[in-house]
């Protein structure tokens, strides 16, 4: 009585945990049963594997096939068991050579005619198939995704079923997947449409260059969403890493469009009824939420106090760590998430506070009302904060088209650059402030500014990161007073704060 087993993949996070599909046959009452804390998603295997065996004119035999899904005590869940088992069945029917079976994991939910159908998690699944040494059988529309693992995925991407039998036998051998080039972001609006707003366009730069977090405020219609809407095109494109872990996350996601690699920072806009699980991940089936999706991009908040407050304090944790824990019944896991936040936010709900012909009969507490639905350990966390002055629609017509997006990220890239050559590849969002070098008078500037702002240890900190970067795009290496007093110009929150 053998054994026959075949590899496949559960998704803790983003990681790909081994997993051993085993499969034994034996004399006994006619029976097919799952083992191994499958859930529902997984015992259903069985009358998906029975059609499509049925399908191909193969009957499973009038025994007891039992299927254990080791290590028996992990939790599992998803349809992508489904191939590793009917191979291992087949393996243990002598249809499949079990010694070629054994070089391979296997990962693909099937359809009740023997057809593939795609699965999330083909890439960390290739990933994890070239560190033990094996190949990986995927669905033949997610070859392209599993070639990005690299040369020695030995990728088998198989339209059905019976192309495996056939390949296995040699009859018809399967060719090896491309990897399918880039990702291109769809039409992205330029820099250039956005007329005056001359601060608004500064900040976005000091944003974009030092990867700081941003919040607009500003009446309606004042062009705070389609400032927001322009930052990803300034950012630099992702490096080889980074791309590899941003896509594998989208593959863990299921969002990764026809296996292409993410290679553009990704953006993010939930909308702003979104849930705790949306923001941050979890919820009955644990994905990775905007926060993950948002990793090594931006991650923009549109209506920021509109949000439910949940789903709003849930993000202070990974604006810190750059990451988010879950808790599932597997155990805890985490998914990376370090993401640019980028907000925008009316003034007050009617959002016309401060403009004297238009403001309601309940300002300035309305402003207050508003503001104070976004805690203060929220706001602590954002670097830089402007208000955004409407342009007036003849001067819009007038204005001649401002600076191209093209050439402001040619001067973030310069700038990233010189950061990260200096600290060890870290923006300095990322950076500790004590290695920047700091003018004297500089540093008391900010200290007494700090003093007379009220700023937290935080802030500070925050206040010095954007002074460097003002400092890295003006191409100094010290941070002197006037990088200093240009970064407290955008706390325009702490200001109206202490004012009253
Ligand atoms: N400075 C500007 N240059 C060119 N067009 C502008 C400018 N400001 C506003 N507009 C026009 O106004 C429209 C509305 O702007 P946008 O949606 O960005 O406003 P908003 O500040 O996000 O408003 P809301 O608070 O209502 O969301 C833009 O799509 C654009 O057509
Ligand atoms: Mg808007």
């Amino acid at each position: 009585m053998t054994i026959v087993r075949v590899r496949s993949f559960a998704f803790l996070g983003i990681d790909a945990v081994p997993i051993q599909v085993e499969v034994q046959i034996s004399n006994g009452l006619p029976a097919f049963l799952i083992v191994g804390l499958a859930d529902k998603s997984v015992a259903e295997a069985r009358e998906r594997v029975r059609a499509a065996l049925t399908a191909m004119g193969l009957a499973l035999p009038p025994k007891r096939i039992l299927i254990n899904l080791a290590p028996a005590d992990l939790q599992k869940e998803g349809s992508h068991f489904d191939l590793a088992i009917a191979l291992a069945v087949l393996g243990a029917m002598d249809v499949l050579p079990r010694d070629e079976l054994a070089r391979f994991a296997a990962i693909g939910e099937l359809s009740l005619d023997g057809t593939l159908n795609p699965v999330s998690g083909v890439l960390p699944a290739a990933l994890g198939a070239v560190q033990a040494g094996l190949g990986l059988i995927c669905p033949q529309r997610q070859g392209g995704e599993a070639a990005w693992a690299g040369p020695a995925a030995g990728v088998l991407a198989a339209p059905d079923l019976l192309s495996l039998l056939a390949h296995f036998k040699g009859t018809q051998v399967l060719t090896p997947p491309e990897p399918p080039g880039l990702a291109e972001p769809g039409f992205l609006p330029d820099l250039s449409d956005v007329k005056g707003m001359e601060t608004a366009k500064r900040a976005l730069e000091i944003a974009a260059a030092g990867g700081h977090s941003l919040l607009l405020t500003g009446p309606p219609g004042g062009g705070k969403s389609m400032l927001a809407a322009r930052l990803p095109d300034l950012l630099p494109d992702l490096s080889p890493e980074e791309a590899l872990e941003v896509t594998t996350i989208h593959s863990v996601a299921g969002l990764l469009e026809e296996g292409k690699l993410v290679k553009r920072p990704p953006f993010r806009e939930p909308h702003h009824s979104a849930s705790q699980a949306a923001m941050v991940g979890g919820g009955p089936r644990a994905k990775p939420g905007e926060v993950s999706l948002a990793h090594r991009g931006v991650l923009f908040l549109d209506e920021m106090p509109e949000l439910p407050r949940q789903s709003l304090e849930a993000l202070r944790a990974p604006l810190e760590t750059g990451r988010t824990t879950v808790a599932r019944a597997a155990g805890h896991f985490t998914y990376p998430a370090r993401f640019q936040l980028i907000a925008a936010m009316n003034p007050c709900r009617c959002g016309h506070l401060g403009d004297p012909g238009r403001e309601c009969r309940r300002a300035p507490r309305c402003g207050e009302d508003y503001l104070a639905k976004i805690s203060g350990p929220m706001l602590d966390r954002i670097d830089l904060s402007v208000q955004v002055q409407p342009v007036s629609p003849s001067e819009i017509a007038r204005a001649p088209a401002g600076e191209p997006s093209a050439v402001v990220a040619g001067r973030v890239a310069a700038c990233r650059a010189r950061q990260q050559a200096r600290q060890d590849g870290r923006c300095n969002a990322e950076a500790a402030p004590e290695q920047f070098a700091l003018a004297e008078d500089a540093r008391t500037l900010a200290e007494q500014a700090a003093e007379r702002l009220r700023l937290s240890a935080r802030g500070f900190t925050r206040l010095l990161r954007v002074s460097r970067t003002i400092a890295d795009l003006a191409e100094d290496e010290l941070v002197r007073r006037t990088h200093v007093a240009e970064a407290l110009t955008y706390r325009h929150r702490d200001a109206a704060r202490t004012t009253g």
